[in-house]
């Protein structure tokens, strides 16, 4: 029986952090020994957010890094760049011509830009269009994410069924796939750890900038533990483990922040070291990224061949 399929993307917007691994990145590692699929950079969604040739060279590079270095293995997971294949922005705009504004205008994205008085860009507003094409092309079963990218994975599937509605059975319908514990892991001032709000810890980063991460957490003096310490703390210890020591060392906060750099440290020190041996051969790993993209394309192409058909414009 064939493997079943998973598809996710992380953005080439900046550095990674500990909460898109545990979030997400850790389960696209987890989960390719059961499962066949693809995991993509999605350079143009960063478009959204980086205008500068330079940095998005650097940025993409630096996630099809991060891939190899968290344990991606291309023989099992076809690694691939959103841009090489140019039937994620044709499907996407088939969906914008389904899709009205005001089921859009309902997307978390769009509605925080609002309530901020943000311009937004059309990019922004069509981001759900372009998520849901990159998903749908490859008819995965899964899309393994954290639980800020849930609802998009919700209007890829509404999306679906509104084009199999019109124009026939076209489209497997997607699961997310969340992880409860780690859904949204929190930042250094117990708020959804995000580069945009600069409270993150990075995945790759040295042992001096842990230190000053953890350094500043944020801590109140309610009931001798440290809340956002031990949110931190518990992707690396049991919750067993922690409720021991953390009763030991009770309003102790120091010697608890110590403990967590070093566990810290040990966590990310063996990551570090293998994306500094990738980092070395930039040309072989570019070589994985054109052949992942050649996989993809064909699979994409031949959805799109099925797409054109579909509505009409094949003749
Ligand atoms: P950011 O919010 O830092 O810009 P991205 O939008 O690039 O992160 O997210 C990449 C992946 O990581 C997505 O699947 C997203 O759901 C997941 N993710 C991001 N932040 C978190 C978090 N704090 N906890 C869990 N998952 C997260
Ligand atoms: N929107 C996702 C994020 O911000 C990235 C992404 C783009 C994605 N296309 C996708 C994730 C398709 C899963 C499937 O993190």
């Amino acid at each position: 029986m064939s493997k079943k399929i998973l598809l996710s993307g992380v953005k080439p917007t900046g550095a990674p952090h500990i909460g898109n691994y545990f979030g997400a990145m850790k389960q696209f590692v987890d989960l390719q020994k059961d499962y066949d699929g693809y995991v993509f950079i999605a350079d143009y969604h960063a478009l959204n957010f980086i205008q500068s040739k330079k940095e998005m060279e650097k940025n993409i590079i630096g996630v099809l890094l991060d891939y190899l270095a968290i344990g991606l293995d291309p023989e099992k997971l076809v690694i691939f760049k959103q841009s090489d294949i140019s039937e994620h922005t044709e499907l996407a705009w088939i969906f914008d011509t389904l899709t009205t504004m005001p089921y859009l205008m309902r997307a978390h994205a769009f509605k925080d830009a609002e309530a901020k008085n943000k311009e937004i860009c059309v990019g922004t507003f069509n981001y759900p269009m372009l998520m849901a094409a990159d998903i749908l092309l490859y008819s995965p079963d899964i899309v393994p994410i954290g639980s800020d990218q849930k609802q998009h994975v919700e209007i890829a599937r509404d999306t679906a069924e509104k084009f199999n509605r019109i124009f026939g059975e076209t489209f497997k319908l997607p699961e997310s796939k969340i992880i409860e514990e780690v859904a949204t892991v929190p930042g250094i001032d117990g708020k959804k750890m995000s580069k945009s709000y600069n409270n993150h810890i990075p995945l790759f980063s040295e042992y001096e900038e842990i230190k000053k991460c953890v350094m500043c957490i944020v801590t109140d003096s309610s009931g001798g533990v440290p809340k956002n310490v031990y949110a931190i703390h518990k992707l690396f210890r049991s919750d067993e483990e922690l409720k021991k020591i953390y009763k030991e060392k009770e309003g102790k906060y120091k010697e608890l922040k110590e403990l967590l750099i070093e566990d810290i440290e040990k966590f990310i020190a063996p990551l570090r070291e293998k994306r500094k041996e990738f980092e070395k051969d930039i040309p072989k790993a570019l070589a994985i990224l054109k052949a992942g993209s050649e996989k993809a394309k064909k699979i994409a192409e031949e959805k799109m061949k099925e797409v054109r058909e579909k509505i009409g414009v094949n003749i």
